[in-house]
């Protein structure tokens, strides 16, 4: 008798187990779902992207999250491995992958000697050029040099991989982005490339080119100007023909990432490309980077863009 009491114990113990926990979860179900708002939808239909309402809210799941912080810089190193293989590939050879490379001392004597540089000094912790010839510095996610340190005493600088560069030089969000391309990454990949022009504008892509180039050819803090030498002098046609040799890095592997929908894009016309968005000014104060007020493309409080007038 007693043991049949047990048992009895027993069985009510574990119903209410099961179907406690078995409520428990629906909970966390409900409290997961998301209803997906009629602007996201329009935006997913225009991408083409997962028609299956499940797959679909996984999506917007993930944009959501991403979108919910700030935008900032990822480093080049992100548009390599499945999507932008050949243009990482040649932008690493290129000259704007070596640029940190040029602060270390003993390389480029003779033209920072030309310019009164002192050719044995590092200047890869030095502000102003670190503004130039790295990526994001001062901005959201962008570059550390050697030595920074949070608010706890912690390295917080950037880890610098010879084999894969990334936010030690002049990448791809120097001349794509206005404040890094953390939100335009999720746009590109959820819709699989098919964006237009204005969404990823809209996601902090640019599309200004021959204005983006002059954050640094010819601007007024740069040390090499067109009348320290000749070769300084930047014609935007001549020089965009060296940005992206990418050509001899198609094979067999990357032949997917091509790009069909650039053909369509031509055609379009974006805001930053009928009004340029401005140019950064900044000075090196008490060994500090400080940007001038209102020449910032980019707000981040407001969420709005500065183009020139
Ligand atoms: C406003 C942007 C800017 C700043 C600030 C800047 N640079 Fe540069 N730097 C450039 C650009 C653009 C070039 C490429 C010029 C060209 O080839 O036309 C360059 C080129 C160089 C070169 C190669 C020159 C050659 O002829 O081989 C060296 C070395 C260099 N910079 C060092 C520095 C150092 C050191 C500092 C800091 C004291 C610095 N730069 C600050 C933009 C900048
Ligand atoms: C120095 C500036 C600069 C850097 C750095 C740069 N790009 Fe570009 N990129 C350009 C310019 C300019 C064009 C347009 C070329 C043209 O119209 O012929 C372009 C075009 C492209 C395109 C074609 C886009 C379209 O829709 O037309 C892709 C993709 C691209 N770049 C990816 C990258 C990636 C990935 C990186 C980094 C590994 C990178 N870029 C680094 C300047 C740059
Ligand atoms: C964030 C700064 C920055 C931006 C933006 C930038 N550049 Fe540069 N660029 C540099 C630096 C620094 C060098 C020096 C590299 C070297 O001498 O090895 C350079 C070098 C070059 C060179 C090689 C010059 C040579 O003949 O050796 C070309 C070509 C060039 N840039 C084109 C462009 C174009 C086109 C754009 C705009 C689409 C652009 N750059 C935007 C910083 C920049």
């Amino acid at each position: 008798m007693r043991n049949a009491f047990k048992i009895l114990g027993l069985i009510l113990l574990s119903v209410t187990f099961v179907l406690g926990t078995g409520e428990l979860v629906t909970a966390k179900k409900k409290k997961k779902d998301i209803k997906i708002t009629a602007e996201e939808n329009a935006l997913l239909d225009k991408w083409e992207a997962k028609k299956n309402v499940k797959a679909r809210k996984k999506t917007v799941k993930k944009l959501r999250k991403v979108f919910k912080k700030k935008v900032g810089y990822v480093g080049s190193a992100k548009c390599d491995g499945s999507c932008h293989d050949p243009y990482y590939e040649a932008w690493k050879e290129s000259p704007h992958g070596g640029t940190f490379d040029l602060l270390k001392p003993g390389e480029r004597k003779e033209a920072k000697e030309r310019v009164k540089l002192d050719p044995e000094k590092d200047y890869t912790t030095t502000p102003l050029c670190l503004r130039c010839h790295t990526t994001g510095y001062k901005q959201r996610g962008g570059f550390k040099p050697a030595g920074s340190k949070n608010k706890k005493g912690k390295d917080t600088a950037t880890r610098i991989d010879p084999d894969e560069p990334s936010l030690e030089q002049v990448g791809c969000e120097m001349c794509h982005s206005v404040a890094g391309g953390s939100h335009l990454r999720a746009v590109m990949t959820a819709s699989k490339g098919k964006f237009d022009k204005g969404d990823a504008e809209k996601y902090g892509q640019r599309w200004d080119y021959a204005n983006v180039c002059t954050r640094c050819h010819t601007h007024p803090k740069a040390p090499f100007q067109p009348d320290v030498h000749e070769k300084y002098k930047f014609d935007f046609e001549e020089r965009k023909k060296k940005v992206h040799p990418i050509d001899k890095f198609w094979n067999d592997d990357n032949m997917d990432q091509k790009l069909e929908t650039i053909k369509k894009r031509v055609k379009e016309v974006s805001q930053s490309e009928k009004t340029p968005l401005v140019i950064e000014n900044f000075k090196e104060k008490d060994g500090k980077l400080k940007f001038k007020k209102g020449t910032k493309p980019y707000n981040s409080k407001a969420k709005t863009f500065n183009y020139k007038k």
